[in-house]
């Protein structure tokens, strides 16, 4: 797959350069061939003998180094890749680059280069939350740069937070996606997120304390894996997914005719925390306190999008997956309700006060197939995203 490719791998000043020694062994032993670039700060980290060593070719180093602009121009050295990736791609290179900065080689690589470039940010969480942080990024997706992570976890510098670069093993199946190599490369996924909202009156509604995060987290782990995700979200407060086209509605009955209209989908994850009510007395202007005593509110049942879209005669995703957030007989219950929604996994898991995992940052699920009930280990959101989307890969072959 990715054997014969030719990654231009730039590597900017942080701690998480150190893993970027493990990025070039891993692209080694998939025989993709690595072109080194230090900036002067990364030189603070890991040395130049180290990478060249891992890397068995030259690193380069200046902008002005004339034996290479002989040998090997800047521009050619820019282009003589499939891809450029930056890892890790530190707050002040990616000013750099949504600035159009062109003052040492790394940013002058990134200016002439005419090939797509893959960003593996990395840093303090403060600096990633900035605005300015975030308006570079955007800034950058626009103009068509590639991004994976940051992840979020304990940090180097002592804080909790997004801003960890993204592990090798991540970062590998995001220049596979790049390259277009990516094992969900041409299936197209379709995702609900977050809550519903289901209006009282223009003002007034009811909704549920779902963020979102477990949906943005599967979205942006299946986008690495090369898949078109189509996000369809209630009012989520987690971030929207990276690289997704998204539909935003209110209403259980607005997400199901996005999810409709959104198919064919090679396969469908259901993560929404879809309301299972709505309330049919709704009023069309504010209810006034002082009416005539309380507001009585009278409710209907909304479509179970999954088991409708789970039952489909015709036009059937292939895989569609179900969650479910129990309190007590997590496995029974979930087993149930495999069968009951017709779909064909159901992520489960214990959603108990003690369990700490619900607004938490760790998962612990239980996968049920027509296999039976498979206990994953308790680890971090995002990797049970991860782990899931690999799982669809192979699933859709
Ligand atoms: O029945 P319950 O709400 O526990 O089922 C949870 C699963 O069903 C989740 O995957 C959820 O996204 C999906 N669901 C749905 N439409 C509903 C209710 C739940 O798609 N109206």
């Amino acid at each position: 797959m990715l054997a014969g490719k030719h990654v231009l791998l730039i590597i900017s000043g942080g701690i998480a350069a150190f893993k970027s020694l493990d990025l070039i062994r891993r692209l080694r032993e998939r025989d993709v061939q690595v072109t080194p670039v230090l900036t002067r700060a990364a030189e603070q980290f890991v040395t130049p003998l180290s990478v060249s060593a891992l890397a068995g070719t030259k690193v380069y180093r200046d902008l002005f180094d004339l034996t290479d602009e002989a040998e090997m121009g800047h521009i050619e050295l820019s282009r003589a890749a499939d891809l450029v990736v930056v890892a890790p791609a530190s707050a002040d290179l990616m000013a750099k680059m949504a600035a159009g900065l062109a003052n040492d080689l790394a940013s002058t690589l990134l200016l002439a280069t005419d090939k797509r470039v893959l960003i593996a940010p990395a840093m303090n969480v403060r600096m990633w939350d900035h605005p300015a942080t975030q308006r570079n990024l955007a800034t950058l997706q626009a103009d068509g740069v590639l991004s994976v992570g940051p992840n979020s976890g304990d940090m180097a510098c002592g804080e909790y937070g997004p801003g960890r670069m993204s592990e090798p093993l991540e970062i590998v199946d995001g220049i596979a996606a790049a390259l277009g190599e990516g094992s969900l490369q041409g299936k197209r996924i379709l995702i609900t997120s977050g809550p519903t909202h289901e209006p009282i009156d223009p003002v007034r509604y009811i909704a549920n304390r779902s963020s979102g995060a477990q949906g943005t987290a599967l979205a942006n782990a299946l986008a690495d894996l090369g898949a078109e995700v189509h996000f369809v979200t209630g009012p989520a407060s987690a971030a929207m997914p990276r690289a997704a086209q998204i539909t935003r509605v209110e209403t259980a009955r607005a997400m199901k005719d996005a999810v409709m209209a959104a198919l064919p989908a090679d396969a469908a994850i259901f993560a929404a925390a879809v309301a299972d009510w709505h309330v049919t007395s709704a009023s069309d202007s504010k209810i006034k306190k002082e009416g005539d005593g309380l507001p009585i509110l009278s409710f209907a049942e909304n479509p179970d999008i999954l088991a409708g879209v789970a039952q489909l005669k015709t036009g059937r995703p292939k895989l569609v997956i179900g969650f479910a957030a129990e309190t007590d007989d997590v496995i029974a219950h979930a087993t149930a309700k495999r069968l009951r929604k017709g779909c064909d996994w159901i992520v489960a898991n214990d959603v108990s006060p003690e369990t700490g995992i619900m607004g938490g940052t760790e998962n612990d699920v239980t996968l049920i197939t027509q296999d039976g009930a498979e206990d994953w280990p308790r680890m971090p959101k995002s990797d049970v995203s991860r782990q899931l989307a690999a799982r669809i890969a192979e699933a859709l072959g």
